[in-house]
């Protein structure tokens, strides 16, 4: 049975434990990312792996005297996080021709590869060559992964729970950097070689995708798009848990059929009607970047031995910001599809502001170059970190991803969020390459730099973004895109909406 209820349709389904295996599964794509964004901030702190790679790093730590924001700015290391992510950047791309021209599932079995090949290649370097390599084969991993994974899940799963199975996502990211985290406490004690315990480790979860990618399913979108139609309408059977799915499978059918009729995906991207799916989904990702959470992700325990704690103080606080970050991007999972996502998103900005302009206020009158804070502001900075970490985690961190996949019709999908998933990495490579840098020569500055970015932020959602709670995908354009006061102007009576018209009459 189909019911409708106010802007949303729901179609008859269940929820099985092999639909909930699979969820579970492929959201392991993002705890792999999630431990490869945990883990560099404690690796760059460890000695033996300074010693080994950065010497200089290391004498210049070893210097008492030395400056509090400039200690770490090397740009060697600044490589080391960052090449990740511009080898996600670019691969990116061909990550999805081969999610639209094999499937999601093959594209999940090569990021799981690649996540294998580069835990191996880093735990096991003995030159910086083989340490860049590894890194960037991660990225590949990482690459091929964020751009399968969200729309695996948002593809498989029902229509009224779309927001919370994308969210997982996101809490699979959340709990694999905790568990970096909690991993780098353990083998920052482990001399010289804890390092290499900390890199290699990743083959865990790999391993746990790699499995997956063997037994989860193709998406039925993805097997009707690629012309296997009775295997389609079998999966979705066996994925709702109920035999009636023709409703759907109508629905997917009229979408592949429109997305096959676009041969070039991208260039039907530059149309002008494309151009606000597209203008939405890569400001929410370059937006989320400049929030700053991941100058707080990798490199939490340098800004936290920055204020003044040792090394072991500064991964506890990592952790506990770990443990706030994964807690509440549960919040999300409940808000998200109630209060929508302009609410959750501009309630954050107030947030983050406040505690990036207070946690700026207290370095800038507190900590100089060779001094540190006192042991209660110390911890009133690692408080208001959390407060900051914990308004992203419902907001702009799972919402960077869920709006992207959710607000690009299926001819253009993967190649759009192509390109949300590459503005993403873009400017994670950005802050990678420069936040130390940027410590060095803004000082607390930085701080407020980022949280005048959160004022821009706040106004594009207040004007530009609208609400797609409840939306189902293929009726954003009517329902959301045509309703806006300025992206109307973008939308006319085009080609699709005239083919759309004509499959849904035949
Ligand atoms: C972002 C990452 C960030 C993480 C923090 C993700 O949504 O894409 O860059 O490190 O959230 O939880």
């Amino acid at each position: 049975m189909t019911t409708t209820e106010g802007n949303s349709v729901k179609f008859e389904s269940r929820i099985t434990f092999y639909v909930v295996l699979c969820w579970i599964l492929a959201a392991f794509g993002g705890l792999m990312f999630g431990y490869d964004i945990g883990i560099s901030g404690g690796v760059t702190g460890m000695d033996g792996f300074l010693i080994k790679f950065f010497p200089n790093v290391y004498k210049r730590k070893l210097r008492a005297k030395e400056d509090n924001y400039c200690k770490y700015d090397d740009q060697y290391l600044q490589l080391f996080t960052s090449s990740l992510y511009l080898a996600a950047l670019i691969s990116s791309f061909p990550a999805s021709k081969v999610c639209t021209k094999f499937g999601r599932k093959p594209t999940i079995l090569v990021a799981s590869v690649f996540f294998l090949l580069g835990s191996g290649l880093s735990a096991g370097a003995h030159q910086m060559w083989m340490l860049i390599l590894g890194r960037i084969s991660l990225g590949c991993g990482v690459g091929f992964g964020n751009e399968a994974v969200p729309l695996f899940l948002s593809e498989i799963a029902p229509v009224e729970y779309r927001g919370a199975v994308n969210i997982l996502f996101q809490l699979f990211i959340t709990i694999g950097i905790l568990i970096a985290n909690l991993v780098n406490y353990g083998t920052s004690k482990v001399h010289p070689w804890g390092w290499r315990l900390s890199l290699g480790l990743a083959a865990i979860p790999a391993t746990g995708l790699f499995i997956g990618s063997l037994i989860i399913p193709e998406t039925p979108t993805s097997l009707v798009e690629r012309n296997h139609e009775e295997k389609g309408r079998k999966t979705l059977k066996k994925i709702r848990g109920v035999d009636n799915v023709d409703p759907e499978f109508e629905q997917i059918k009229v979408a592949c059929e429109i997305a096959r009729r676009v041969k070039h995906p991208y260039r039907s991207l530059m149309k002008l009607s494309s151009m606000p799916p597209l203008i939405i989904g890569i400001m929410m990702q370059v937006f989320q970047q400049f929030t700053g959470i991941n100058a707080i992700m990798f490199y939490a325990p340098i800004l936290f031995q920055t204020v003044g704690f040792k090394n072991d103080a500064s991964l506890l606080s990592a952790i506990i910001t770990g443990l706030v970050n994964v807690f509440c991007t549960v919040v999300s999972i409940y808000a998200v599809d109630k209060v929508g996502r302009r609410l959750l998103l501009l309630q954050a900005c107030v947030q983050m502001f406040v505690s990036q302009t207070a946690i700026g206020g207290i370095l800038l009158a507190k900590l100089n170059a060779t001094n540190s804070l006192p042991k209660g502001q110390a911890w009133v900075v690692v408080v208001l970190v959390c407060v900051y970490v914990s308004s992203f985690a419902w907001s702009w961190g799972p919402l960077g991803w869920l709006i992207p996949s959710e607000t690009f019709p299926l001819e253009t999908r993967t190649a759009g969020f192509a390109f949300a998933v590459s503005s993403n990495m873009l400017f994670t490579f950005v802050i990678a390459q420069s936040f130390l840098s940027m410590m060095c020569h803004m000082r607390a500055g930085i701080f407020l730099f980022f949280a005048g970015w959160i004022v821009i932020m706040g106004i594009f959602v207040l004007f530009l973004l609208p609400e797609t709670k409840g939306v189902p995908i293929d009726e954003m354009k009517e329902r959301v895109w045509k309703k806006h006061p300025i992206w109307k102007k973008f939308m006319g009576d085009d080609a699709d909406d005239r083919a759309k018209k004509t499959i849904e009459m035949s």
